[in-house]
């Protein structure tokens, strides 16, 4: 079945120009809401249960020198990647392509940040045995990534009895953001030190799908570092360029 979308590119540029953009620039963050629609979105999130049932979810990673035993008490989620072009990931790949339309919009109008490519789609599942993610900025280090983009697909979600909320804590702000995983809601915030964020633990199975965008220059110059370090174009695992997301408050 071809996905239909249900928003036109003339009102994906004007989401983008209206409302993604300035709310980038002013807050740091911001979502949309019924993205995809019912028919589209249920597809992408029974795509996930199929990848979630089938067991290819695995443990998220922590780099750096993390005791093992420790790594559910900071991040609990089970992940895989995915590029969109895999058997059973149409939907998924329709999501992808939608976002990279919507951020392509945006592209030119953020300061002088240049976005041409992204991350593969980390598709993640915190099963609900309260397991969250603790406090940590996505990319402390200029590894590159720019915007972190978070599409949620749960349904009938009750923050007060399942928990699983996405809190912000916007740099130099008395303010927090509590964003719950919706179905059908993407999330849009600056992957860098602006944003420290948690996931709150959650007590029924959460699934998200995660793309991280690139600025230019920055990744460029995150792997000349990278080559310098190691003599090697070639990460030793797909994701070495992402060296460790800061932890905040982890001890
Ligand atoms: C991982 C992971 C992305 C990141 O490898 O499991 O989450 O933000 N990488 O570090
Ligand atoms: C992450 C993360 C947030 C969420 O994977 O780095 O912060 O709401 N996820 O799932
Ligand atoms: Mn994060």
């Amino acid at each position: 079945m071809p996905f239909i979308e249900h928003l036109s590119d003339t009102e994906l540029e004007r989401l983008a120009l209206e409302q993604v953009v300035p709310a980038l620039q002013e807050y740091g963050f911001y979502y949309v809401d019924g993205l995809l629609g019912e028919l589209a979105g249920g597809a992408v999130l029974d795509q996930v249960k199929d990848m979630h049932r089938s067991g290819v979810l695995q443990d998220g990673r922590l780099a750096g020198s993390v005791p093992a035993v420790h790594r559910s008490s900071i991040r609990g989620d089970k992940i895989a990647w995915v590029n969109g072009s895999e058997r059973g990931c149409e939907a998924i790949n329709f999501l992808l392509n939608l976002i990279d339309k919507l951020i392509s919009f945006c592209s030119g109008r953020l300061g002088n940040k240049e976005i041409r490519e992204r991350s593969q789609a980390m598709v993640a599942c915190y099963p609900g045995n309260g397991a969250g993610y603790v406090k940590h900025v996505d990319n402390p280090n200029c590894d590159g990534r720019c915007i972190t983009c978070i599409y949620y697909l749960n349904k009938n979600w009750n923050a007060k009895e399942h928990g699983g909320i996405l809190r912000i804590f916007p740099e130099g702000k008395s303010y927090v953001a509590d964003i719950k995983p919706l179905f059908d809601r993407l999330l849009f915030f600056w992957s860098d030190r602006r944003n420290p964020h948690e996931v709150q633990p959650s007590y029924t199975t959460r699934y998200a799908i995660t793309v991280w965008y690139f600025d230019s220059e920055e990744r460029a110059e995150a792997k000349r570092r990278f080559r310098d370090l190691t003599g090697t174009n070639k990460p030793r695992t797909k994701f070495s360029l992402f060296p460790q997301k800061m932890l905040l408050n982890y001890i």
